[in-house]
């Protein structure tokens, strides 16, 4: 059930569910039914918690790290389940990464097209479990990588990912913009529900739950619980260029991560960047003190009765 939710323009998928976008609302039936195979991998997160960064090193490690491969717009190599209506930006994709084949450029995006890609698959959703086909980690044995992050710090990347997507129309300041998250205000809110059902499931043997800021601390320890948990190895020197390819400052340059040539289609502000500063901490320079109180308090109160912690610091 969906119902028009007036802040945004969203829809919220009943009441006190998530808000999500009526492009999704036209989709949630099939979106719920699509099946899983027992050898994708799925990158599931809330917004803004490394899901780009995450899905690059599943697909490196499906993919024996190919050079070639990954040279094609990752939205193409592991696309976004709910973000069914995309394909105009794939073909444009297409002709600044030649590689990719021309009959496959508009159609990847699409459910179908989707459900037909070779295996083994890496899919992307910022939707909660529950939005799901409930065959994820019960009866169907694919893989799932959960990725959270520290709340202060997601606030802060989305407020900047709202600045930068003109969809989002985002004109007020970050101290009113955490407001709206705390509120559950914004696009794939609410954020505690979201990372809590993950949390609980985080036992299952097909699911591996990681954090944003064990990424940043120890990129190579990571990469290889990733490869562990996804049944594969990889040389020395494989780890050393995947190491460094996942690098904030090459990753950030690779085009066919960044999203920059989307700036090309209008849609994105010419002087923001999708991969933006990477950093855990950013939050200190974004909230006063009396915000960061309220934070802290939003947190505790939400957290309390979970064994869920998050590092704000490194
Ligand atoms: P910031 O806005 O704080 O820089 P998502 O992919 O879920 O949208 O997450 C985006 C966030 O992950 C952005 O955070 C982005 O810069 C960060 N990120 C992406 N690639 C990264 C990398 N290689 N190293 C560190 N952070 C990265």
């Amino acid at each position: 059930h969906f119902t028009n939710y007036e802040q945004h323009g969203l829809m919220k998928s009943e009441p006190g569910g998530f808000l999500l976008t009526d492009e999704y609302a036209r989709h949630a039936k099939e979106i719920a039914r699509f099946q899983p195979r027992s050898d994708d991998v799925w990158v599931v997160t809330f917004p803004k918690c490394g899901t780009t960064w995450t899905q690059e090193l599943v697909w490196m490690i499906l993919n024996n790290c190919d050079p070639i491969g990954s040279k094609a717009p990752l939205i193409v190599r592991s696309p976004f389940l709910e973000y069914v209506s995309c394909w105009e930006v794939i073909e444009s994709f297409n002709k600044t990464f030649p590689c990719l084949p021309p009959e496959h450029s508009k159609m990847l995006i699409t459910l179908d097209m989707v459900e037909q890609m070779p295996s083994p698959r890496v899919i992307k959703s910022h939707l909660p479990f529950y939005l799901l086909n409930p065959k994820l980690l019960d009866t169907c044995k694919e893989k799932v990588v959960y990725v959270a992050r520290n709340p202060k710090d997601v606030i802060v990347s989305y407020f900047h990912h709202h600045k930068l997507i003109q969809f989002h129309n985002f004109t007020e300041d970050v101290e009113k913009f955490a407001q709206y998250f705390m509120d559950d205000e914004l696009l794939f809110s609410p954020f505690f529900p979201h990372i809590i059902e993950a949390w609980n499931k985080r036992h299952n043997p097909n699911m591996l739950f990681l954090f944003y800021e064990d990424l940043k601390k120890d990129l190579l320890g990571e990469i290889k619980k990733v490869a562990t948990f996804l049944d594969k190895s990889l040389s020395e020197e494989q780890l050393t260029n995947l190491k460094e390819h996942l690098k904030f400052d090459t990753f950030s340059k690779n085009e066919s991560v960044n999203m920059e040539m989307a700036k090309k289609l209008g849609g994105f502000n010419p002087d923001g960047h999708f991969i933006r500063k990477g950093k855990t901490g950013d939050w200190k320079n974004h909230f006063g003190p009396e915000v960061n109180k309220q934070i802290d308090e939003w947190m505790e109160k939400n957290l309390s009765g979970t064994d869920l912690k998050f590092t704000t610091e490194l």
